[in-house]
């Protein structure tokens, strides 16, 4: 499985405290079937995000493990904020915040105020040549409360990575709940862990990749945790292997010749 959120490097953010924990979290994902992780810092106005520096840290962490005999491919990027720098950065230097520089951009939005425009920062992003994931929407109060939303930006291009502890109930009812919405209808591209330590929230995956499958499908299942997530981090175009449901529908119902077309 490759998991494309994890907050691994240590003393960056409010993830991994040094490089021990780091370690000890490489061990866990390994145990748990991972073989590829993008380590995702946070990049807001609360930690400094410097790509040089994190790439000096996945190399001491990469040395420690081949000393340790562990094998892990792990790859760069960050849990990219909306704040109007990160954007005009983004916009000047894609490869900067994008996932090993190749173009998927991991992107979280506030919990709560979520700006009226955003449908045109997606866009502005994408014509830099970016690809933006939206990150765990399901964990997102405004977005529990406004699919419609997350549609219409679904519809302009925009993937969803879903965490995997939501799927399992273990962030809460209402998180659950969106998640199994989201993935009825198909509207989940990626699984991914957002782990921070090795204790409360460590980096679980299987255990939501093995719910998934049982209600939604081996194939769904393994596209989310596997083939849709390895494109991400090799910067390689996929196809989701299910169509979204409901997802054009009301956009359909919109258009005037449909409207033509479906009267008596
Ligand atoms: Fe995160």
């Amino acid at each position: 499985m490759v998991d494309i959120h994890h907050h691994l490097l240590w003393g960056l953010d409010d993830g991994s405290k040094d490089i021990e924990t780091s370690v000890a979290m490489v061990k866990a994902s390994a145990e748990d079937g991972v073989t590829h992780i993008v380590c995702t810092p946070h990049a807001n106005g609360t930690y400094d995000f410097v790509p040089e520096a994190n790439a000096a840290k996945v190399a001491e962490l990469h040395e420690r493990l081949v000393a340790e005999g562990v094998t892990m491919n792990i790859g760069l990027g960050c849990d990219f904020h909306l704040s109007y720098d990160n954007i005009l950065a983004a916009k000047e230097d894609p490869s900067r915040f994008s996932v090993n520089g190749l173009g998927y951009l991991m992107v979280e939005i506030p919990d709560y105020g979520v700006p009226r425009g955003l449908t045109e920062t997606f866009y502005e992003l994408q014509l830099v040549g970016l690809t933006p994931i939206l990150t765990h929407p399901e964990r997102n109060p405004t977005i529990q409360n406004d699919l419609p939303r997350l549609a219409e930006w679904m519809r302009g291009g925009v993937l969803l990575q879903v965490t995997g502890d939501s799927v399992t109930g273990r962030m809460g009812k209402t998180a659950q709940r969106i998640a199994h919405e989201l993935l009825a209808k198909r509207w989940v591209h990626f699984l991914a862990t957002d782990a921070h330590n090795v204790s409360s929230r460590p980096p679980r995956l299987s255990e939501a990749r093995d719910a998934v499958a049982k209600k939604y499908g081996e194939e769904y299942a393994e596209s989310l945790v596997t083939t849709n997530p390895l494109a991400v981090f090799t910067g390689k175009p996929f196809e989701a292997v299910e169509e979204p449901i409901d997802l054009y529908e009301e956009y359909k119902e919109k258009n005037w010749f449909s409207r033509i077309f479906t009267r008596g």
